[in-house]
């Protein structure tokens, strides 16, 4: 029997991710695209570009072509998908196997065409949509086909999807500006601030995974940070603290219960019984972020965890799609 190679894609503002049938997740790299500003030449991919966040001279643009999860750049976006699908189907090109792509729930009709038609000159025969919030409830194996109400939030580096699944299907839901660039930039503010020290995006990133938090720890955790200093010009070294940390994101940290309260109270009240009951649940890579279960349900008072396997649910709902295609058939082109 024919190997299919039928491929899931999870195309993230700040990582893509492939699934392909029968041999599990094949492709997990940055979106982002190295450009030469002059010539718009594209000089590097996926994880080649992403090392050279910070680094690069300046005639070369490091573009995240998805930045907010709108389509920003639709040129960038075909030619990542190109180097993204290449490399998983290699040299498989005449199989031309079908895709399941999740994609955010607002996005525009020529958007979407735009993508199926990339999808296609990347060598895909036939790509259906899937909605994000549902790929991502999906790889979290929430309970939400039949008439029970659930609540996933996905936690992106752009921002955030909190919605409300009840009966295969979106009943609530909204957008949110915090995600794990957020928590980023507020920690590059932070020390900016309090000790005129300047670190890049990466460094950020560095500090927010290795100690950051949304709860303080205990006991706290100190870290080596360098950047430079903004009134001698020249690299600085400092020991920080988690409790520091924990500081600078905490306002970010209020925005995203307060979203999450806000959609809990728009939801009507059968299905907020539901997830009272039931929880909510976070996906993606940002719901990494210390502490985080936990300071939402503490402050709304419901149970909430993170999701097994977070920053893969949204490819892996794809993934579950794929495989049982006679049973989930019906949540595709719901997008
Ligand atoms: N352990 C972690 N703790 C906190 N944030 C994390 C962790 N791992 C990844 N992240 C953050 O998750 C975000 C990327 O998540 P991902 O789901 O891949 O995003 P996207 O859907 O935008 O492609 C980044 O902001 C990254 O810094
Ligand atoms: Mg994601």
């Amino acid at each position: 029997m024919a190997q299919s190679n039928d491929i899931g894609i999870d195309l993230g503002t700040s990582n893509v991710v492939i699934y392909m049938k029968g041999h599990g997740i094949v492709f997990r790299e940055p979106t982002v695209v190295a450009v030469d500003r002059d010539t718009r030449r594209i000089i590097a991919f996926g994880m080649e570009a992403y090392r050279m966040i910070g680094r690069a001279p300046s005639n070369i643009a490091i573009i995240r072509p998805l930045a907010q999860g709108n389509m920003i750049d639709f040129d960038l976006t075909n030619a990542m998908l190109r180097y993204d699908i290449a490399h998983v189907i290699g040299k498989r090109f005449f199989a031309r196997p079908r895709a399941i792509m999740a994609v955010p729930a607002g996005i525009k009709d020529i958007e979407k065409k735009a993508l199926i038609s990339a999808m296609f000159d990347a060598g895909i025969r036939r790509t259906q949509l899937l909605d994000k919030n549902i790929a991502a409830a999906l790889g979290a194996q929430l309970n939400f086909l039949g008439a029970y109400g659930s609540m996933i939030v996905d936690m992106s580096a752009g921002g955030s999807d909190i919605a409300v699944l009840y009966n295969g299907a979106v009943s609530v839901m909204s957008s949110i500006r915090v995600g794990g660039d957020h928590f980023d930039d507020a920690i590059v503010r932070y020390l900016r601030k309090k000790y005129n020290l300047l670190i890049g995006e990466r460094t950020a990133e560095q500090v927010k995974i290795a100690i950051g938090g949304a709860m303080q720890r205990d006991p706290s955790v100190t870290m080596d940070v360098t950047g430079r200093n903004l009134l001698s010009g020249l690299p600085k070294t400092m020991s920080i603290n988690s409790d520091e940390i924990y500081e600078a994101l905490i306002e970010n940290i209020n925005d995203l219960i307060e979203g999450i309260q806000v959609i809990i109270e728009r939801t009507p009240p059968q299905l907020a019984s539901d997830i009272f009951e039931g929880g909510v649940t976070l996906t993606g890579g940002a719901a990494g972020l210390y502490g985080l279960a936990e300071a939402i349900g503490d402050v709304l008072k419901i149970p909430c965890r993170v999701a097994p396997e977070a920053k893969d649910c949204v490819v892996l709902g794809c993934a579950r799609v794929l495989n049982e295609p006679a049973e989930m058939r019906f949540l595709l082109n719901r997008a």
